[in-house]
């Protein structure tokens, strides 16, 4: 692996900062890429800035700057253009090197993180016995891939399933469970109930309807709350019944989450009271205990209470999110927490952290960020929905992105004359129509709307999983073509660059630690699908201009790295978006 090197930007920071000399330390260079690649890699605006300060002309300064530039080993001489820009072009012998450096590194350039922090990741945490929607698939996906990402960067992730385990919908349905099977509360849970989401719907429609029910639910709420054996071997069966069902779903979609639901801080609901009343927060309201916000008011301009627990003694969403903090802060030791979950519930995310920090569960250094996402939309701009206007289920949802990708491939077999196996084309179906799921998904800033498109997704031009799919397997063709194990390219093997497009190709694979960084950072993986799809790009311009196989000795070993280095970084990169690569497609 590489010393932990400093990226190219710090370094080139680095030496501006020294230029500007000890009576300017503290300058921003301003440095940033080349407007256009007429005039270099990076431009350094700095000089515009100071000019002002030391009353002198921007040129001048930017003359001085450059006189005591060092950065011979990486860039060309500097030039002044305009009225005090410091142009920077790399050095084709320094992007030779860092690219040969890369070759023998399996993190490809990316430097683990100096200081690894606990991280807790909240994600996915679909409601028990409801529908997981796809708001939920969204949080999935995004969170999943925010974990592997800071994985990645090597920090200790805890990733955590919040699921709504907990709450008095649990009454109906325990009551409901009782009459329509009643073996599961006996069985110690291992019973099948049955689709949750019709069962859901029926023990609604007896609630509504039946007041004797309704009684009965109520007790059925209490007697969970108080431990009645009965009632728990009900909610137990319930929640089993759920967890195949999402497991199911996350098997599918290669995702690792920890559950660990609200039920689970129950026995803390109690101390989180306790505690806020000896802070002093606490306020009776109407018989119901409270605290009031800071900069939240109702219509009529009023102070907004915050309900920690309602007047008949029950807790609410917020208490546990409180109680979750506490523990998350005190006993997971956690340095920063996330919680990818749709903006919708800014502000819950606000007013408990709100909450949490004057209780002083926040310590010192440990930061908490709600990570929200827009709604997804269908193509008429309207909430996702079927046809006849149903909730969207999420294993339909996956299947018709399979279905969707297999017709392709079929067409495309065809029209190739191509002979492949059912399992081939299983394999292939299932990873694009996911991938293709996944990153439409990943690649819209996650803060906008996305619209749901099948065709959009699954296309073969643009900015696409197949896209980036289809550049990855067009390496792995020019190695089976040319009997090339691309891993044994040999250690004496090097990079000498001559056309544009394999410098444009070079340099942006050594860009790949800067947006590791940045979304790790951020937390915006379209950074890294913009990364990877502008790669894919520069990858078949490159294609196009420069011939691999057929070139001479020394530029065609210095080819065949270049493609392995794309293909590896797509692999990287495709891999921190949870998207498998396939060898052929
Ligand atoms: N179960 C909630 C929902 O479906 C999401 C939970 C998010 N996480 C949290 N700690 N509140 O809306």
């Amino acid at each position: 692996m590489l010393a932990a090197i400093a990226t190219l930007t710090t370094r080139l920071d680095q030496a501006l900062v020294s230029a500007f000399g000890p009576d300017l330390a503290g300058t921003d260079p301003v440095l940033v890429p080349a407007s256009n690649p007429k005039f270099g890699d990076f431009q350094a605006n700095g000089a515009m800035a100071l000019a002002k300060r030391l009353k002198d002309k921007p040129r001048a300064i930017a003359e001085k700057i450059v006189a005591h530039l060092e950065v011979t080993d990486l860039c060309e001489p500097p030039e002044i253009a305009g009225p005090g820009f410091i142009n920077l072009r790399l050095k084709a012998t320094y992007i030779e090197a860092q690219l040969n450096a890369l070759t023998g590194d399996e993190r490809l350039g990316v430097a683990a993180v100096a200081q690894p922090q606990k991280v807790i990741v909240d994600f996915s945490s679909p409601n028990i016995a409801k529908e997981m929607h796809v708001g939920h698939l969204r949080s999935t996906i995004i969170g999943d891939s925010i974990a592997r990402v800071l994985e990645f960067a090597g920090h200790d992730v805890l990733r955590l399933n919040h699921v709504g385990d907990w709450g008095t919908q649990f009454g109906m349905l325990i009551t409901h469970l009782q009459t329509a099977c009643p073996e599961a509360l006996t069985s110690g849970g291992n019973v099948d109930i049955g689709d949750l989401v019709t069962f859901y719907k029926q023990a609604k429609e007896r609630f509504d309807q039946d007041e004797d029910f309704k009684a009965r639910s109520r007790e059925a709420v209490v007697a969970l709350q108080s431990g009645d054996a009965t009632a728990r071997a009900a909610w137990t069966a319930l929640c089993n019944q759920s967890r195949k069902a999402f497991q199911t779903l996350y098997d599918r979609l290669d995702i690792c989450l920890t559950e660990r639901g609200e039920s689970f801080y129950n026995p803390f609901l109690a101390d989180v009271v306790q505690e806020l009343a000896a802070q002093g927060l606490l306020v009776a309201d109407q018989g119901a205990q409270v605290v009031f916000l800071e900069g939240f008011s109702n219509k009529e301009g009023d102070p907004l209470p915050l309900i920690i627990q309602k007047s008949d003694g029950g807790f609410n969403y917020a208490t546990t999110d409180l109680a979750a903090i506490r523990y998350r802060t005190q006993e997971d030791g956690a340095q920063r927490i996330l919680y990818v979950v749709d903006a919708g519930q800014g502000n819950h995310f606000a007013q408990v952290f709100q909450v949490a920090a004057r209780a002083g569960w926040i310590p010192e250094g440990v930061e908490l960020t709600h990570v929200p996402f827009g709604v997804v939309q269908g193509e008429d701009g309207k909430k996702f929905k079927t046809r006849s206007g149903e909730t969207v289920r999420l294993k339909d949802l996956l299947d018709e992105a399979v279905t969707r990708s297999r017709v392709d491939l079929e067409t495309r077999i065809q029209t190739e004359g191509r002979e492949e196996t059912e399992e081939f084309i299983q394999t292939v179906a299932e990873t694009v129509g996911i991938g293709a799921v996944k990153y439409a998904d990943l690649s819209q800033n996650r803060t906008s709307n996305y619209i749901f498109s099948y065709d959009k997704m699954l296309a073969l031009q643009g900015n696409t999983a197949p896209y980036l799919l289809y550049a990855y397997v067009r390496v792995q063709g020019i190695s089976r073509k040319g009997t090339i194990d691309l891993s044994q390219l040999g250690t004496d093997a090097a990079v000498h660059l001559g056309d544009d497009s394999e410098f444009t190709l070079a340099k942006h694979l050594l860009q790949l630690d800067e947006v590791v960084a940045e979304v790790a950072r951020d937390l915006l993986p379209s950074r890294l699908c913009q990364y990877l799809f502008e790669l894919s790009q520069k990858f078949n311009q490159f294609y196009d201009r420069c011939s691999v196989l057929q070139a001479e000795e020394p530029q065609r070993t210095s080819r065949l790295i270049l493609c392995d280095l794309t293909a590896r970084t797509l692999k990287l990169g495709l891999s921190l978006l949870g998207i498998a690569v396939l060898e052929r497609m």
